[in-house]
């Protein structure tokens, strides 16, 4: 628990000062029984999970670093092609990806937010501090330590409308009080011409209510969100929760749940909302989880800065230790939510995963200066693909999750500096995986050789493959990652009560496990996807050392 401690010591804090692998060539795959094959993957297609929900797939922008400014957000009169100020690009490549739904303004951000800032004529906007400023570098731009507000609650809704995606809004729970919450809601979802605040969004060229149905009450109230204990936040959960106008919108309050394995959190936080009565149960939607992957102290230290890792230089046992760091949040989902099912027999509350990746030492920013910014590898494509992999095998568990951050941040999907741009492997990996969107999640059997490699002089292990499927019409889609930095996995794919009657097989790998795109050389990663002369119930595939792997399957 120490490393937890650390970090939320860096949250409060933040509160208060506001081995290159030769896979060699590969044949792709091979008629079932030609030799024989390490590891095998049986398909159940008669035992579904449930619905994929495309909301696994949501994202997270925050007022932090370059996220904003720069990353989303370059103004109407910039050169950097743009749609009423927004980076036209990043729109085109969410577009891409079915971007599902956006959280935002933070982050701990969100709790030292006043929305009225961000609304009206923009150069009447105040300017104001920015909650990340004393984190920031010497070297950071202006705007990302004094908040100009020119990004606010209408450009994020027009941002959303662009996309196609739902706004999830996180509200300020710790500086605000609970009428500014309800009043925001208005701001968003008052019908036409029906209050003074839907008239000033009208008046901003939004008569239509925005509909922002996915509200987050406060984040990470245990730290930088108030620095509640449980009971204390669940007191003001139901305080801001009761009697918000709803405008015959639906409205799906997240409550600010646990950091990684505070298991003592989610049950104060049920204990005391329920001490009440049972119908508060009926206010929360979800119970939010954050974990982020950043020990890779290896037991020797725990410290929040000691312990992180470099995001691009690393050697094989940094990846396997990436690997089990994120690994863990399987057992967070399924522990968090027996925990839930104490006070919530029916699972009627489900879980929300608003931040999860990897959050590496600085110092591997695209644009120096950017506050958290990291290049993303080939290990972070790995990395995320597992996640997602992790996030579909639990279906009725989680019902939203989101990366952090889309752009210029933590496991960036994309990085852009002006009118530099580049899709980092993980927006890769969000793209192959997007197939899985809505999807009805199957049971898989997975049998492979552990990954053993050697940890400080003592022999350690990793699993061999893993992975995910679901059913969407007459396709059967099945992502897989092999984590073996050096060794391909020759895998019989068997599919239990179907046929396959065409295959594709899409691949992102490399011979270098550090390998990433930058803005000078944006596509060093980049997946491949062949046709496979596939039919019959079974068929062999080669996945390569360190690949993420996306198989079609259609059925017939
Ligand atoms: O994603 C960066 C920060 O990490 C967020 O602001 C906060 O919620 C989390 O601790």
């Amino acid at each position: 628990m120490e490393r937890e401690t650390r970090r939320r010591e860096f949250l409060r804090q933040g509160a208060l000062a506001a081995g290159a692998v030769a896979c060699g060539a590969y044949l792709p795959y091979r008629t079932a029984g030609a030799t024989a094959t390490d590891s095998q993957i049986e398909i159940l297609l008669d035992e579904p999970l449930g619905m994929i929900s495309p909301n696994i797939y949501g994202h997270f922008i925050e007022h932090l670093g370059g996220v904003i400014y720069d990353g989303v957000w370059v103004g109407e009169n910039s050169r950097v092609p743009n749609v009423r100020g927004i980076r036209k690009r990043l729109i085109e490549e969410l577009q891409k990806i079915k971007a599902p739904v956006l959280r935002y303004p933070g982050g701990c951000f969100a709790d030292s937010y006043d929305w009225r800032d961000g609304i009206g004529p923009a150069e009447k906007r105040p300017r104001r501090t920015n909650f990340w400023a004393d984190a920031d570098t010497k070297n950071a731009p202006s705007a990302h330590k004094y908040e100009p507000n020119q990004f606010g609650t209408n450009e994020f809704n027009q941002f959303c409308r662009l996309v196609g995606c739902q706004p999830y809004l996180a509200a300020n729970l710790r500086s605000l009080p609970p009428e500014e919450f309800a009043r925001w809601v208005e701001y968003c979802n008052a019908p036409a011409g029906s209050t003074t605040l839907a008239e000033m969004r009208a008046a901003a060229g939004f008569p239509e209510p925005f509909g922002v149905r996915f509200w987050g009450v406060g984040n990470e109230s245990w730290g930088c969100g108030g620095n509640f204990t449980a009971a204390e936040y669940a007191v003001e959960f139901r305080r801001y929760t009761t009697w918000v106008p709803k405008y015959g919108q639906e409205l799906s309050f997240v409550a600010s749940g646990p950091n990684s394995d505070e298991w003592e959190w989610t049950r104060g936080f049920f204990e005391e909302l329920l001490r009440k009565d049972k119908e508060q149960l009926d206010a929360v939607y979800g119970l939010s989880l954050h974990h982020y992957a950043w020990n890779l102290g290896r037991g020797k230290t725990s410290d929040w800065e000691q312990a992180k890792g470099n995001a691009l230089q690393f050697a094989p046992v940094d990846w396997y230790e990436l690997l089990h760091e994120g690994q863990r949040i399987e057992t967070l989902i399924e522990h968090h939510w027996q925990i839930m099912g104490e006070w919530d027999a029916e699972h009627r509350v489900r879980l929300i995963v608003d931040e999860w990746g990897p959050w590496y030492r600085g110092g591997a920013e695209a644009t120096p200066g950017d506050l958290f910014e990291q290049t993303p590898t080939l290990r972070d494509a790995v990395f995320s693909a597992m996640n997602l992999d992790i996030f579909n095998r639990h279906p009725e568990k989680v019902a939203i999750a989101n990366c952090a951050q889309l752009i210029n941040c933590l496991n960036s999907l994309y990085l852009a500096h002006e009118d530099q741009f580049c899709v980092t492997p993980v927006g890769h990996v969000f793209a192959m995986y997007a197939a899985h969107q809505a999807g009805q999640g199957l049971r898989m059997v997975i049998s492979a050789p552990a990954v053993r490699y050697d940890r400080d002089g003592k022999p350690a292990t990793f699993w061999g493959l893993q992975g995910s499927a679901s059913l969407r019409g007459k396709d059967v889609v099945l992502t897989v990652v092999n984590p073996h930095v050096s060794e391909p996995r020759e895998t019989r794919i068997a599919l239990r009560g179907g046929r396959v009657s065409a295959a594709t097989l899409t691949t992102l790998t490399s011979t270098d496990i550090q390998a990433h795109n930058s803005f000078a050389q944006p596509a060093v990663l980049e997946p491949q996807t062949r046709k496979l002369d596939a039919s019959g119930a079974e068929l062999v595939v080669v996945l390569p050392a360190a690949s993420v792997n996306k198989l079609t399957l259609a059925l017939g």
